[in-house]
This record gives C-alpha cells, sequence and structure tokens, in this order.
C-alpha cells in the first residue's frame, strides 16, 4: 500500500500457512509481548506464532497504517488474540513511554518484551556519515535501551519479565560497520541487563539470526544481488533461515522451557557465522576493492 508518503508504504504481510505446532500449544496462554517492530518481517512472524501459542501482543513503530493493516491479519489468523497497536520511534523516549503506558492501559501487564526494531543498509565505513552510523546506532541500541528501560521502570521492576534482543553476528562484515558495532553493543547489554535485573526476576537473552528468506533485512544487505542457491551453498545446513525459525527460538527463550536462560544471545544461522558472514567475496566483488600489493 502507498500513501504517497514513503514512510507510509508498506507490503502487506501474511500468516504461515498450514501452521503445525511444535510446542505445547497453550505455552503462552495468559501473557503478553510487546513486540518492536512487529508489523513486518521477523517481527510480524514472532507476533504470530506468540499468538498462536495463547499470547496476546501488542506490535509498535513508525508506520501505524502498516501496524493496523498486520493487526487485522494476525487477528484474523489466530481467532480469539488480541494485537494492540501503537505508532512510536524507538528514538523519542516519550513516545516510548506513551506507547508502554498505552499496552498496560489495555492488558494491564506485559510479561515479555521482544526488542526487534532496526534500521540497517549496505555502506561502506568510508562512504558513511556520522549521522548515519549514529542513526542506525540511535535505532538499534539507544532504542533498545530505552524499549528495555522503559518497560522496566513501568512493570518488570515491581512483577519480573524477559526481554529478548534481536541482534545478528556482523562483525566484520564489510559495509556493516555501523549495524555491527550497534548489534555488538546489544549483545553487551544483554549481558549487563541479565546480571542487574537478574535477581528481580528478569530474564535477558538475545537471538542472532543470519541471513532470513522474506524479508526487508534480506533483501536490503544483498539478498537482491546474490540467488538464495548461491547464499545457501556457503551456509553449512545449505539453506537459508526462516521467520518460523528464528519466531520458535524467540518462543523457546520466552517461554519457562527457558527459566533458568540468561545474559546470552543465540545464534540461529544454519552456521552460517562460521562461513560465510566475514566473506571477502562481497568486498572484492561487489565493491570492486583492489587488494594493495
Ligand atoms: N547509505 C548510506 N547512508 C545512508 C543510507 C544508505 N543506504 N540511507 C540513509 N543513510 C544516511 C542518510 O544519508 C542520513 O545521513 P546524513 O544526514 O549524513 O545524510 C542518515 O543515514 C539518516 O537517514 P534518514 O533517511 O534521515 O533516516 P531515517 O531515520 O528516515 O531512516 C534508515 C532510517 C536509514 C535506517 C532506514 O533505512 C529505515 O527506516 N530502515 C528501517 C527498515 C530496515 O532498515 N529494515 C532492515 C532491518 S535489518
Ligand atoms: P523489517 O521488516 O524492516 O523490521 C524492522 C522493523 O523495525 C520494521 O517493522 C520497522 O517498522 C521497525 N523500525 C525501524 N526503525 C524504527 C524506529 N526508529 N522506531 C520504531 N521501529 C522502527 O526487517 P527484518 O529483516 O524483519 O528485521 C527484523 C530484525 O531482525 C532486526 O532487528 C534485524 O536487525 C534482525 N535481523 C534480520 C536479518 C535478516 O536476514 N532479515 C538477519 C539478522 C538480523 P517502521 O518502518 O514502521 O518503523
Amino acid at each position: 500500500m502507498a500513501t504517497g508518503n514513503k514512510m507510509d508504504s508498506f507490503e502487506e504481510e501474511k500468516c504461515l500457512q498450514d501452521y503445525k505446532h511444535v510446542f505445547y500449544p497453550h505455552i503462552l496462554e495468559g501473557k503478553v509481548a510487546f513486540i518492536t517492530g512487529g508489523g513486518s518481517g521477523i517481527g510480524f512472524t514472532i507476533a504470530e506464532i506468540f499468538m498462536r501459542h495463547g499470547c496476546n501482543v501488542a506490535i509498535a513503530s513508525r508506520n501505524l497504517l502498516k501496524l493496523q493493516a498486520a493487526k487485522k491479519v494476525l487477528e484474523t489468523a489466530v481467532p480469539g488474540r488480541k494485537c494492540f497497536v501503537a505508532a512510536m520511534d524507538v528514538r523519542k523516549p516519550e513516545q516510548v513511554k506513551e506507547c508502554v503506558n498505552q499496552i498496560l492501559s489495555e492488558y494491564g501487564r506485559v510479561d515479555i518484551l521482544v526488542n526487534n526494531s532496526a534500521g540497517n543498509f549496505l555502506c561502506l565505513a568510508e562512504s558513511l556519515s556520522t549521522n548515519a552510523y549514529r542513526n542506525v546506532i540511535d535505532i538499534d541500541t539507544v532504542g533498545t535501551f530505552t524499549v528495555s528501560k522503559t518497560v522496566y521502570d513501568a512493570y518488570f521492576k515491581a512483577n519480573g519479565g524477559i526481554i529478548v534482543n534481536i541482534s545478528a553476528n556482523l562483525t566484520g562484515q564489510p559495509m556493516q560497520a555501523h549495524a555491527a558495532s550497534a548489534k555488538a553493543a546489544i549483545d553487551s547489554l544483554t549481558k549487563s541487563l541479565a546480571v542487574e535485573w537478574g535477581p528481580l526476576k528478569i530474564r535477558v537473552v538475545g537471538v542472532a539470526p543470519g541471513p532470513i528468506a522474506d524479508t526487508v533485512g534480506y533483501s536490503k544487505l544483498g539478498g537482491s544481488m546474490i540467488s538464495e542457491d548461491e547464499i545457501a551453498k556457503d551456509i553449512p545446513l545449505q539453506r537459508l533461515g526462516t521467520r518460523k525459525d528464528i519466531a520458535h527460538t524467540v518462543l523457546f527463550l520466552a517461554s519457562d522451557l527457558a527459566s533458568n536462560i540468561t545474559g546470552t544471545t543465540l545464534t540461529v544461522d544454519g552456521g552460517s557465522v562460521l562461513t560465510s558472514s566475514r566473506s571477502m567475496n562481497a568486498l572484492v566483488e561487489f565493491v570492486g576493492r583492489t587488494p594493495r600489493m
């Protein structure tokens, strides 16, 4: 859908076809999850999988039209479960606070926070402006801190809870200096918050996806330049990840099955971090970087 405003454009999301439960279907019964950036991509599928396991959700990001469309698709696919939407920019603490207050007014509780919102693009460090670098850090890292702290103040401090930070194994990857820095800082924040908030029964964990098919992240970060088959060849499990892979991992970490797991980030990438993420091919082939001899 497009309204003329670039911020209002979006592709309508679709739910999983013929979903079969592998977890107990009521594993999140009675819980409420807040998923930032849940109107699209991986966040949308996390919302769907959570709803399919008994959870009511709240999704929030900048584009309200996209969120409202996602709500309609989700509530139609999973009758009986609710999806609350609110517009907010994670870079604006007042908007985040207002959004968390709205979620608490709607549901009276929030048990799980998934920090999934992010911004990214491919750019060599030499072409990156300070503002571009700062912008990604602001959305990913500062945004994750702001939303976590706001939910902590408003609810988790008194009641406990679970935070799942969506990360990525990007360290050393070409054209990702900005996002690699942001996600490394998020992984560090995951550990610090897990330590400080552990005694309050707050678990803080992360999930680091590899390349995930059918996402904005994948198409923006080179997916349109190389075929999926070519990318898969360089991954030990010989396939791209799916949104469902990530959503099921987040579900596991947010469930009681993971009740003794905190302060760690789980990589879900078919083993690609071992073989491909630091590949020099991208730099040499796509950017034409000629090594100095
Ligand atoms: N390459 C280099 N610099 C870029 C860029 C690109 N592709 N896109 C934006 N920038 C720079 C801008 O030039 C600007 O820097 P400047 O002021 O020095 O010129 C800075 O980044 C901010 O850009 P702006 O367009 O104002 O940011 P925004 O807040 O509107 O959007 C983005 C944030 C750029 C991250 C945008 O891509 C976005 O909204 N992404 C969300 C979805 C997404 O990325 N999903 C994938 C998740 S993995
Ligand atoms: P996506 O659909 O673009 O998801 C990003 C979401 O963040 C969007 O819904 C966007 O919504 C929201 N967002 C962006 N800027 C925001 C802001 N300033 N405030 C609030 N929300 C904002 O992309 P995706 O590929 O599914 O990525 C989801 C997560 O997975 C990200 O954390 C990404 O880094 C991570 N990841 C993805 C891959 C992959 O292959 N796709 C791999 C590794 C990690 P609005 O535009 O409405 O704000």
